[in-house]
């Protein structure tokens, strides 16, 4: 006879106690369901960055040299002059560094940063076998052969013309102090505009948006400060629009004008400048979507946080939406870039005209949150890394072609004679894994690498049809 089991546990739900038990089932299957899908999303998060990696290895071995890791050993040269024993137990030796060395003008080790004349690039003599190389740090001729002036400069690449506008300050002037304690500066000239089919043989257009100098009350007058420079094209309208950081000498007005063209070759006019969102507005880029939708994105509140918020239609204003980002990072020379859907960001710390370590920055959205990744720089030696190879972000160029392929652009200043700062193009390279990610997610990085590759010389792949 087969006895019953009166305590047997039922196999199906005890639907008497029905329907509590019903929803905690329900509960955990879509706890389950959404871990599912978490780990789902980041397991082809992270195939999608090794799939990166293997497309870029395989389609575009070019990119190979690229990302091979060049050292420098530079000596630090002994102290000048015989210090006496007796001296040198009185004051112990500071060790000097390479910044030590960078700034100090009459450094032995000067021709290391600022290579002279004789070294210069100049496409219309270094035509055929020696063409399209870059020198990081050398002077770099237009095609009339005189050192090209586009500090803090952009890049726009008119699809109209197919070709690449170079903006950036004119800065051939004297450099002076305006105050006791202030910044070294350059009267304003104006916006210089270079143009080039192949990213290295410049033309002089000119200068496209001229300094006011009679007018005190202006913000062009040449007294006052007009720095970094940036143009994008308006589908809408037809029209340039020039955004750029307009000051007073002693930096306090930090505002952001706005300047427009019927071309990208100029004359701009100048609109007026303001304070965006009430707030005060130092270093500046701006950045165009895929959508068309433009951001400015500024140093504010003392420079302390970085602020983002989209244009109008017309890009001559901001919409009066707006984010706080990087708050509390004190980040400045903001270079946006976007990559399979991801924004991309590489910030300098800020120390006025001395270099200092790049960072780079991610975020899914544009209007943040955005993570810090950690220093992009590879290669060089430990201080070139810390120092960004002595020069500060500017912009960053897609390269056409390799996906994931970039030029970061910096300016190496020097302070003691600005019109006389150099540019470093490195490229800059996005897969693989990041070293040093701030976020993590089932162990797996949020965001592929950032990094820009030192070279002493490089250029562009051959097979690019720049
Ligand atoms: C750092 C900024 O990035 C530059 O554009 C310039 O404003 C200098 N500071 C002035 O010291």
């Amino acid at each position: 006879m087969r006895v019953r089991n009166k305590y047997r546990k039922p196999t199906a739900f005890p639907c008497n106690v029905g329907s509590r038990c019903s929803i905690s089932a329900v509960v955990w299957s879509l706890v389950g369901f959404l871990l599912l899908l978490q780990f789902y999303s980041l397991v082809s998060r992270r195939n999608e960055v090794s799939r990166d990696i293997t497309l870029r290895m395989s389609r575009h071995p070019l990119v190979r040299e690229l990302e091979q890791v060049e050292e420098e050993n530079i000596q630090i040269p002994p102290p000048r002059g015989k210090r006496s024993p007796r001296a040198a137990k009185r004051r112990p030796k500071r060790t000097t560094t390479l910044v030590d060395e960078f700034l100090d003008e009459n450094s032995q080790i000067r021709h290391v940063f600022f290579p002279d004349m004789k070294t210069a690039i100049n496409p219309l003599k270094d035509a055929g076998n020696g063409s399209y190389y870059y020198y990081p740090g050398r002077i770099w001729l237009d095609t009339e052969g005189n050192p090209i002036q586009a500090h803090g400069g952009g890049m726009l690449y008119d699809e109209r013309s197919s070709t690449y506008y170079w903006y950036g300050e004119y800065k051939d002037g004297p450099t002076y102090h305006a105050y006791k304690k202030g910044a070294a500066r350059v009267d304003i000239i104006g916006v210089g505009c270079y143009s080039s089919k192949d990213l290295w043989t410049w033309k002089n257009e000119g200068i496209v948006l001229t300094a006011e100098e009679t007018n005190e009350t202006h913000d062009l007058h040449k007294s006052n400060v007009l720095e970094r420079p940036k143009v994008i094209y308006n589908e809408n309208t037809g029209k340039y629009v020039m955004w750029m950081h307009i000051d007073d000498a002693n930096y306090t007005k930090a505002a952001v004008g706005v300047a427009v063209s019927d071309y990208p070759t100029g004359p701009f006019d100048y609109l007026g400048s303001q304070n965006p969102h009430g707030c005060e507005s130092r270093d500046m880029t701006i950045f165009k979507d895929d959508d068309g939708v433009a951001y400015l994105v500024y140093s504010s509140e003392d420079n302390s946080e970085l602020h983002i918020g989209p244009l109008t239609k017309d890009y001559l204003d901001v919409k009066p939406e707006m984010r706080r980002i990087l708050v509390g990072q004190h980040r400045e020379a903001p270079a946006l870039f976007k990559y399979r859907g991801t924004y991309y960001m590489i910030t300098s710390g800020c120390t006025g005209w001395a270099p200092n370590e790049a960072l780079a920055h991610a975020a899914d959205s544009i209007m943040g949150p955005w993570e810090t990744m950690g220093n992009p720089c590879i290669g060089g030696n430990k201080m070139f890394r810390l120092a960004t190879f002595f020069a500060q972000s500017t912009f960053v160029v897609p390269l056409p072609g390799i996906p994931g392929s970039y030029i970061f652009m910096a300016d190496r200043w020097n302070p003691a004679d600005l019109g006389n700062s150099r540019y470093v193009w490195l490229p800059l390279i996005v897969g693989g894994p990041a070293d040093r990610p701030f976020e993590f997610n089932f162990g797996f990085p949020l965001w592929p690498r950032v990094s820009i590759y030192w070279h002493r010389k490089w250029r562009l792949p051959s097979a690019l049809s720049v």
